[in-house]
């Protein structure tokens, strides 16, 4: 049998098992159908106590797909059928970029596969199949679960590299992983999903081993189970155990957008793949019900940063594009991306939340460089006397809200909507001017800006800026005579910020990524020289011995503060994957043919795999 009819043969066999599923939950009032399983009537032996079975090395592994559901789904909704639509062309292509730039690419492109290069040997040696490797200590790391997740996450950056004897190491480690078998009280399925499943499903759309999807279809049927919930809402914060002793399962009271949203590109490309749509509906139903939050939130658009999932509830009064939130705005366009723009649900949860974030989120900073600069704060709602509510802009900026640059970039060249452009290139500048206005030229984790009274002129004005630093400093310690000059040369405040509450640098891409989506949607020239720049700034700041080390301090220029004893896995899966992929030509990973999940994996749009298809068939 050819592979089209395999998996053509697989699509009615999911669709026929779907079905009966279907057909059984409907008729649960049929006496010769058994009534659905509830936690009241459980029918489930008593599970074993785990504890009485140690780890046995002859044991087939555990199939999470053999968990039975206690709760399986009541709505069944396809995967769209149809070729894809033809979407704009997102690329501006090479031609704006002068020959000497391109020239300069290729020694830059060098550096950053030699800093990658450097972090990957002292992995290897030091904490091979670890989660990550403490560069200080030079100690393996395990607080992800313990499945390897720098092994994993780096899949993918090694072929993209071109480092294929390490990528072929590295793929024979991953098959030994164990994902049945977890240290962890608790699995962060949010991390699981974009880093593990993520990482899986981009390495074997990359290389076409099927190892690979064999550990991705693991991976995914471990975290279907952490969909089992009566209203079907996953746990992010998940007790597998509990779900392999089939305990009941509810999901949390609270929890954010980012960690509930996080399935819906992971799953859905695993349902592509594999037709097997129990992915792709799963994490479509959280979508559908993220849609009504969306419209009934206190900031109609946006999401707030906590909800209740297992009351089916968003009546929390603050609002971000940071942390707590970012994955779910970046993945609307990309969903519609990965669908072949065949559901125009994604546009519009794009369209409404943009829109909101525009007029309510986003500020310009006042700076006395006197560039016209936007960047993304958080927002408050309050209830007025007479119910109505009244909004708050926080001008509190975090890092990982840098994603917004190039998320209204891409959504912008996808739905044609020109003034996304524009604040694209003004979100991008806000990020470089934060990095480049601090003593180490690097953005901290978290700062406050003073937003300009208007977004057309904005003077910068001195005395205004020092009163807002006395205004926020005797909010948290009340002290009239406090000296704001004084105050300002201690903690190392730039000109321009109120406060600086985390100074950390934690090795994050987001800034990088939202500059190479940038470049790659406008060929914007000097964004190149701008990311060599900070690849520089960030590699001498950041290298350590084994690898590279977080800042504890970016406004500590004379290094007295030094550096935290972590390298993240998103260091070389993310920060130096879109350094390398920005100094790379533009045919590498189009984001006409890729769409990149919120952990830095791309995956294959369904233009170009079925064109890769048609090539194999013939
Ligand atoms: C980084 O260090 C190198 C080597 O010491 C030096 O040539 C370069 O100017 C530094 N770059 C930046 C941006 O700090």
């Amino acid at each position: 049998m050819n592979r089209a009819r395999r998996q053509l043969l697989g699509c009615v066999l999911v669709a026929v098992v779907l079905f009966l599923l279907y057909r059984r939950r409907q008729s649960g009032a049929d006496v010769n159908v058994p009534p659905p399983v509830t936690p009241e009537a459980p029918e489930i032996p008593a599970p074993e106590n785990p504890e009485e079975h140690p780890h046995d090395e002859t044991k087939p592994p555990y199939l999470w797909r053999d968990l039975p559901l206690r709760f399986p789904p009541t709505v069944i909704e396809l995967l769209p059928e149809g070729s894809p639509r033809d979407l704009p062309g997102l690329q501006a292509g090479s031609e704006h970029v002068s020959r000497i730039t391109l020239w300069h690419q290729q020694s830059r492109k060098a550096a950053v596969k030699e800093a990658f290069q450097r972090c990957w040997k002292s992995y290897k040696n030091l904490a091979w199949q670890t989660d990550e490797l403490a560069p200080l200590s030079g100690l393996p790391q395990n607080g992800l679960g313990g499945w390897g997740t720098t092994l994993v996450d780096n899949l993918d950056t090694l072929w993209i590299m071109g480092m294929h004897d390490e990528f072929n190491e590295a793929v024979e480690a991953v098959t030994q992983i164990r994902y049945e078998d977890t240290q962890s009280p608790e699995i962060n399925t949010h991390e699981t999903n974009t880093r593990h499943l993520g990482g899986l499903l981009a390495a074997y759309d990359l290389s076409g081993d099927r190892r690979l999807l064999d550990k991705a279809v693991h991976v995914g049927d471990m975290l279907y189970a952490a969909f089992d919930t009566p209203n079907r809402m996953p746990i992010t914060h998940w007790d597998s155990h509990r779900a392999e002793r089939q305990e009941e399962q509810l999901a949390e009271e609270a929890t954010s957008p980012s960690e509930v949203s996080s399935f819906v590109l992971e799953f859905t490309r695993l349902s592509q793949i594999t037709g097997d749509q129990r992915y792709s509906n799963a994490a479509h139903q959280v979508m559908v019900r993220l849609q009504l939050a969306q419209d009934m939130s206190k900031l109609p658009g946006m999401w707030p940063v906590v909800l209740n999932t297992r009351a089916n509830m968003a009546d929390s009064d603050k609002f971000t594009m940071g942390p707590e939130a970012d994955s779910l705005y970046k993945s609307l366009p990309k969903a519609y991306a990965l669908l072949g723009g065949r559901l125009s649900m994604y546009r519009t949860m794009y369209e409404k939340a943009t829109r909101t974030v525009a007029s309510h989120s986003l500020f310009r900073p006042m700076n006395a460089q006197g560039k016209d600069i936007l960047v993304p704060g958080s927002v408050q709602v309050t209830m007025t006397q007479n119910g109505k509510p009244r909004t708050h802009l926080e001008p509190q900026v975090h890092h990982r809200a840098c994603f917004a640059g190039g998320m209204f970039a891409v959504g912008g060249a996808l739905f044609n909507i020109p003034i996304h452009r524009k604040i694209a290139n003004k979100l991008v500048d806000g990020c470089i001017w934060a990095s480049q206005a601090m003593p180490m030229g690097i953005m901290p984790e978290v700062y406050e800006a003073v937003p300009c009274a208007s977004q057309t002129s904005c003077p910068w004005n001195e005395w205004h800026w020092k009163q807002e630093v006395w205004k926020k400093e005797n909010t948290v310690n009340p002290d009239p005579s406090l000296d704001a000059d004084a105050f300002i040369r201690d903690h190392r405040i730039p000109r321009g910020f109120i406060a600086i509450p985390d100074t950390r640098y934690n090795l994050r891409p987001d800034t990088i990524e939202s500059i190479f989506m940038l470049y790659r949607v406008t060929g914007r020239e000097d964004l190149l020289d701008t990311a060599w720049e900070m690849f520089e700034t960030i590699q001498n700041a950041t290298r350590v011995e084994n690898g590279n080390a977080g800042l504890v301090d970016v406004t500590d220029d004379q290094g007295e503060t030094g550096h935290t004893d972590l390298m993240e896995s998103y260091w070389m899966a993310q920060t130096l994957k879109y350094f390398y992929l920005i100094f790379s030509t533009p045919d590498i990973l189009s984001l006409d043919d890729y769409v990149f999940n919120s952990a830095g994996h791309p995956f294959k749009l369904p233009r170009l795999a079925e064109m890769e298809k048609a090539f194999e068939l013939q």
